[in-house]
This record gives structure tokens, sequence and C-alpha cells, in this order.
């Protein structure tokens, strides 16, 4: 079934080896007061900083360093407040998906009188933002190809996701051997966020031939790459594709035509970092199994065995609901194989913010009575005590 769509990705992608040599040219098309965004020291250690400074020698360029890993609002305030103190006029931002989300925002924020929380609150109120510059250094979220920003704000112990399409990037450099550097962990918590944009697309009532292929490919491809990177992290092939497939698994690319995608997992998972600030990756990792086995049943089994005979070969069965066991047992195991946890348990979680996270997550995404087997509240506390195991 393809429904009907519209789609638009409005940004320019320079990918590949020496792609940063494109980075002057960009810049300056758009401004020459530059607003750097960045995180911890993962940029300077590399020698990417250097060279990000070095090509753009004739530009004025403030800085906005440390971004944390799961964003804080306190960071998108500052990078606010220089921008308009200085007229800034393109931001760049360089590192992973926390930097890029985090700069996102600043570019909303920039050209808002308010407080740019109210934009994550309401993006509707987004109507212009600075224009964005994005240099990946970590395959997982896919903020460098989409329109989204998750931002936490500790004070209300809230992590949010808004879409608007005033902060797309407007151009991203993607050169796999800046993640050359990124740790085992990342790697593998990156992997299961790639993997899970795509269940979250994927797990869906309505999907067509041309999505699924896709979908089945980029988690084929995960499933190939990421074990490759624990062995050799130097393995240009293995980085290059899962940047690649970083950048397709979210923004919406894969499941043009599905029908309603309400992202389950997901709005679990941001109540998980919210309350404990925890990886993102190594969250899904662990709800995805789970939310798999509570959502099996009579209407979704057939779904499972696809997927499992599509990405895990499984043979077919006669007993259609031991097939799609299997299909989920191997996700699981995956998970599993690359070092990620199976268990909030292992996190030091334990039952104490369940009925908060699964009232805030059911009252946030506002669609979990649509997923393939609808969810109220109660459900989504017992996947979370499921996962306590
Ligand atoms: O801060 P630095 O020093 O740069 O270190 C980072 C950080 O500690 C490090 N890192 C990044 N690139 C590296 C590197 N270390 C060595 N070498 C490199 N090349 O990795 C750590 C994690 O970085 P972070 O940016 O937090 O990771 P990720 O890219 O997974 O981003 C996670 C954030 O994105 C949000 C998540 O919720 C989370 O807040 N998401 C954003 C989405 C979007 N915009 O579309 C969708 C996702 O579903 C997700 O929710
Ligand atoms: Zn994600």
């Amino acid at each position: 079934m393809v429904n009907n769509f519209t789609f638009c990705t409005p940004t320019k992608v320079h990918f590949g080896k020496g792609v940063l040599k494109e980075l002057h040219n960009e810049v300056t098309a758009v401004g020459t007061k530059v607003l750097l965004v960045y995180g911890g020291s993962s940029i300077k250690r590399s020698g990417l900083y250097d060279q990000v400074k070095g090509q753009l020698a004739d530009c004025i360029i403030f800085e906005c360093g440390g971004v944390e890993p799961n964003p804080r609002i306190t960071s998108v305030r500052q990078g606010v407040e220089i921008c308009k103190k200085e007229g800034v006029e393109v931001v760049l931002a360089v590192g992973g998906g926390s930097v890029l989300d985090c700069a996102k925002a600043i570019c909303a924020g920039a050209l808002y009188e308010g407080d740019a929380w109210d934009l994550v609150l309401a993006p509707s109120k987004i109507t212009k933002a600075l224009p964005l510059i994005t240099v990946l250094t970590l395959a997982a979220t896919g903020s460098e190809f989409d329109s989204a920003s998750v931002i936490s704000n500790l004070e209300t112990k809230e992590k949010i996701g808004f879409l608007s399409p005033f902060v797309y990037p407007k151009v991203s450099i993607l050169d796999p051997e800046y993640t050359y550097s990124v740790p085992a962990n990342q790697i593998s918590a990156g992997a299961a966020d790639i993997m899970s944009h795509i269940y979250e697309q994927y797990i869906c009532t309505e999907s067509n031939l041309i999505s699924d292929g896709m979908c089945e490919t980029v988690l084929r491809t995960i499933i190939e790459c990421a074990p490759r990177l624990l062995k050799d992290p130097k393995d240009y092939d293995a980085r290059a594709q899962m940047m690649w497939a970083s950048s397709l698994a979210c923004n919406g690319f894969c499941s043009l035509g599905n029908g309603v995608r309400p992202w389950p997992c997901h709005a679990m998972e941001h109540e998980l970092s919210a309350f404990y600030d925890i990886t993102h990756g190594v969250g899904l990792a662990i709800l995805t199994p789970e939310l798999m086995r509570y959502s099996l049943n009579e209407d979704t089994v057939e779904r499972y065995c696809h997927y499992g005979k599509a990405v895990f070969d499984l043979p077919e069965e006669s007993d259609r609901m031991a097939m799609a066991k299997k299909a989920i047992d191997k996700t699981e195991e995956f998970f599993t194989s690359i070092n990620l946890p199976n268990s909030l348990k292992a996190l030091g979680i334990g039952e104490e913010h369940i009925d908060e996270m699964a009232q805030h997550a059911f009252d946030f995404n506002g669609a979990f009575h649509l997923c393939p087997r609808p969810l109220d509240v109660e459900d989504i506390k017992q996947i979370y005590r499921n996962c306590l195991k």
C-alpha cells in the first residue's frame, strides 16, 4: 500500500573522504560571522577543531563548546545569547547528534524574541531560523539529514523532540573518517539508534515493497557493519555504510507511503534519558525487544515473521507465533552481541519513576493508540516493568 505523501529534504550532502574542503565555500556563501557549536573534547582530540578553524581563518568565529550528550536547554540559551549579541549569520555544528540538535535549537532561538524552550514545546512558533551547516562525527541520530532536534530540560525533567522545516541543515558534511575515533560503546549505541529509527517506521500496519526493501537493507547493513567496526574501528567501508545508513534512517525517506508511524520506542526512551540521563541508543536497545514482545499478537504476528525472514533469513514456519518470537529473540541477541545491555537493572534503574514516565510518554506522544498493537498508559508501564528483568 502506497499512501499519498509529500517529501522534501532540503539538505545538501557532501559525503566521503576529504569533503571538509567544501566547508569554506559553503559557510561563506551564507555568512562570515559564524557560531561554532561543539561538544566536549572529541573534536579537539581528533584534530577536527583545528582543521575547521584553519579552513575558516577569514571568518569571525564565536564558540559555543561543551554541549552535553542529551543536550540541555541551558546550552541552547548560551548559543542564542551569543547569536543575538554578536549578530551571528550562520551556525556551524561539529559533532554528534547532540551537538547538531543543540545547534538546530540555537538557529531557531536566535531569531525568536522569547525563551528557546517555548520553541521546543511549541515548534509551530518557529517561523525562521539561522542557516545551519553540520560536520558530523558520529553515525547514529540522522540529525544531519532531518528536521528534528531533541532537547533536555533538567529543571522540568523533560527531554522533548521537536520538528520544524526551518531547522533542516542547509549543508551536511559527512566524512566517515571523522568517525574513526568513535569509541566502541558509542558505535553500538549508534547502531541501536539507527535500527530503532527503522523499526519505528517499519513495524506498522501498512507498508509497501519499496519502503520494506529500504528498511530491511538499512537493518541488514547495520547488522553487518557494527560488528565489523567493533573488530576494526578503521574499517572505512563499514564506517561509511553506517554513516549513510544513519542519515537515511531518520528523515522519513525509508517509509514513504507507509501507514501511521507513532514512534513509541523513542517516546519511551526519551523518558528514560530525561530521568536517568542515559545514552539514547542504550535505552532503545533495552526497550526494543520488550516493546516487540508486548506488541506481538494475532494482528502483528505476520509482520514480525516477515521481518525475521527478510532481515535474519529465518526459515518459514507453520507455527507463526514461534517464528515471530524467534525474530524478536534475534533482535535482542544482536544487541547483546554488540555489548548492549538488555535490562534496565543493568543501568541501576528500578521501578521508581515508571508511573510518571509512562504517563508523560503517553501524553506527549499522543499516538500510542495508533501502534500496530494499540497501547495505553498501563501497557507502557508494563513494558517498562518487563525491561527491569
Ligand atoms: O561531546 P564530545 O566530546 O564530542 O563526545 C561525544 C559524546 O561524549 C562523543 N563523540 C562524538 N563524536 C565522536 C565522539 N567521540 C569520539 N570520536 C568522535 N568522532 O560521543 C558521545 C555521544 O555523543 P552524542 O552527540 O550525544 O551522540 P548521538 O549522536 O548518539 O546523539 C544523541 C542525541 O541525539 C538525540 C538523542 O535523544 C540524544 O539526545 N536524537 C536526535 C534525533 C534527531 N535529531 O533526529 C533523533 C534520535 O532519535 C535521537 O533522539
Ligand atoms: Zn533515536
